[in-house]
């Protein structure tokens, strides 16, 4: 069984080593917090899915961890690359990203992010709603460009995680509700644009999902869809995005299915529908964010404070918190902790870990297993921490945002540096 810990870490002389380097060497030259990202799982992970999902495109959803290097190496992997602003299509530019291979969602796309979308010629914008297809067309006529579009269906699927994650359900605020007759509209409406070239159907019905039935579920509904425009607009879609949003293990309680299983089942779901509609194989789309970016990396802190309090509980102040790693407090997301810099032979107690910020909830794990002779200058390893976190970092109490470094074989190269005083205070415009 996989663990919540990237694929070289290994314990090497009582310290955790991760691309055959010691964490706490890194911790040394480099500073905490500090993201490590695995090179090595990284792009097994890129792998694993393009081979459970053969002759189908497979975008990287950047908004899981858009730095320009690990979109290099996302498409030197073979992965299309899925973004979702100005911002990150940017990250794309300078990462080299062949612009033919860039998705474009958004459920509030600006005049600027479909004018730079239409200048850098971006393979498929997925549309969200009305205002943007008449944008489009608009852009369109000025330009003289006609846009290759999937529709964004809100397909009424219950992905049964976390609401903040949830996008499939219809009270969303994603795509075109199939359920109140929108996407019949958007279909029919768009046959009217002639800069907007609908090839095809987009649906991502959530995040940190762990079984296959919400996904197959998508599935068949999605080409049911596509059937069913067939039939009343005599119109045959060729392109058919089926989303991300597998689940990953960041505990040992976690249990998600392979991607192999995933991929199989998805697969199958969508044969059997092509079949039972007697519809055309479409050309299939996923777009994988946490599956790909998450496991291959881990947050090192450093303990400040070990505060005892007797009856109650033992809290651990660490370096970084929230700002570093919103997905505690935003969704009471658990990540796998441990003691890296060091072995012990103490007794495991309960300790809560705690960030630095000025908010009780401000935490990292709650009541984690730990040896009980915890001290402040020890190292902890956060487990899966390679998607939204850095993603949704801050500067809350005016933290710089921590450094990121990747790590391969005993080698390092930085991905992001730390940031300074200087930064944080950066954009400030003292008053004359
Ligand atoms: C449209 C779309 N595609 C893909 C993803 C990636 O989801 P995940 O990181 O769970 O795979 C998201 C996440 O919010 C999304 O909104």
């Amino acid at each position: 069984m996989e663990t919540p810990w990237p694929l070289t870490s290994a314990d090497v002389d009582d310290v955790m080593t991760i691309g055959g380097l010691s964490v706490a060497d890194l911790a040394n030259e480099h500073g905490t917090p500090l993201w490590v990202v695995d090179e090595s799982d990284l792009r097994d992970r890129c792998k694993r899915y393009r081979t459970a999902f053969p002759d189908v495109d497979v975008a990287y959803a950047s908004k899981a961890w858009c730095v320009t290097g690990l979109l290099q190496i996302a498409a030197e992997e073979g992965l299309w690359i899925d973004v979702a602003s100005g911002g990150e299509l940017q990250t794309a530019v300078n990462a080299g990203v062949s612009m033919d291979r860039v998705v474009f969602h958004g459920n509030n796309k600006s005049e600027d992010e479909l004018r730079m979308a239409a200048d850098l010629r971006v393979g498929r914008i997925a549309v969200d709603g009305f205002a943007e297809l008449d944008r489009l067309e608009r852009i369109g006529i000025d330009l003289g460009h006609t846009f290759a579009v999937w529709l964004r269906i809100t397909p009424g699927i219950d992905a049964h995680t976390h609401e903040y994650v949830r996008t499939g359900h219809d009270d969303s605020k994603f795509g075109f509700t199939l359920s109140l007759g929108f996407a019949d509209e958007a279909m029919e409406y768009s046959l009217d644009l002639p800069h907007v070239d609908v090839v095809g159907a987009h649906a991502h019905i959530g995040s940190q999902i762990f079984g296959t039935d919400p996904f197959i579920a998508n599935a068949e509904v999605m080409v049911g869809l596509l059937a069913h425009w067939r039939a009343r607009f005599d119109v045959t879609l060729t392109e058919l995005n089926l989303g991300g949003g597998m689940g990953i293990r960041y505990t040992h309680e976690d249990h998600p299915v392979a991607v192999a299983r995933y991929g199989e089942a998805v697969l199958a779901a969508v044969q059997r529908a092509c079949d039972e509609y007697k519809f055309p194989m479409p050309r299939l789309a996923v777009e994988p964010g946490r599956a790909i970016v998450a496991p291959s990396t881990v947050t090192l802190y450093r303990v400040g404070v070990v505060k005892r309090l007797p009856g109650l509980r033992t809290y651990v102040s660490v370096d970084g918190g929230m700002s570093d790693n919103i997905r505690p407090a935003l969704y009471g997301a658990e990540h796998e902790v441990r003691l890296a810099g060091r072995a012990s032979t103490a007794a495991l107690e309960p300790f809560t870990i705690v960030g630095k910020h000025c908010e009780s909830g401000d935490l990292i794990r709650e009541r984690v297993s730990l040896p009980g002779d915890l001290v402040p200058g020890d190292l902890l390893a956060v487990a899966a921490t390679g998607a939204y976190t850095e993603s949704m970092a801050s500067n809350y109490n005016r933290l710089p945002r921590p450094a990121a470094v990747l790590v391969k074989a005993g080698e390092v190269r930085p991905l992001i540096r730390r940031e300074t005083y200087a930064d944080v205070v950066a954009r400030d415009i003292p008053l004359a």
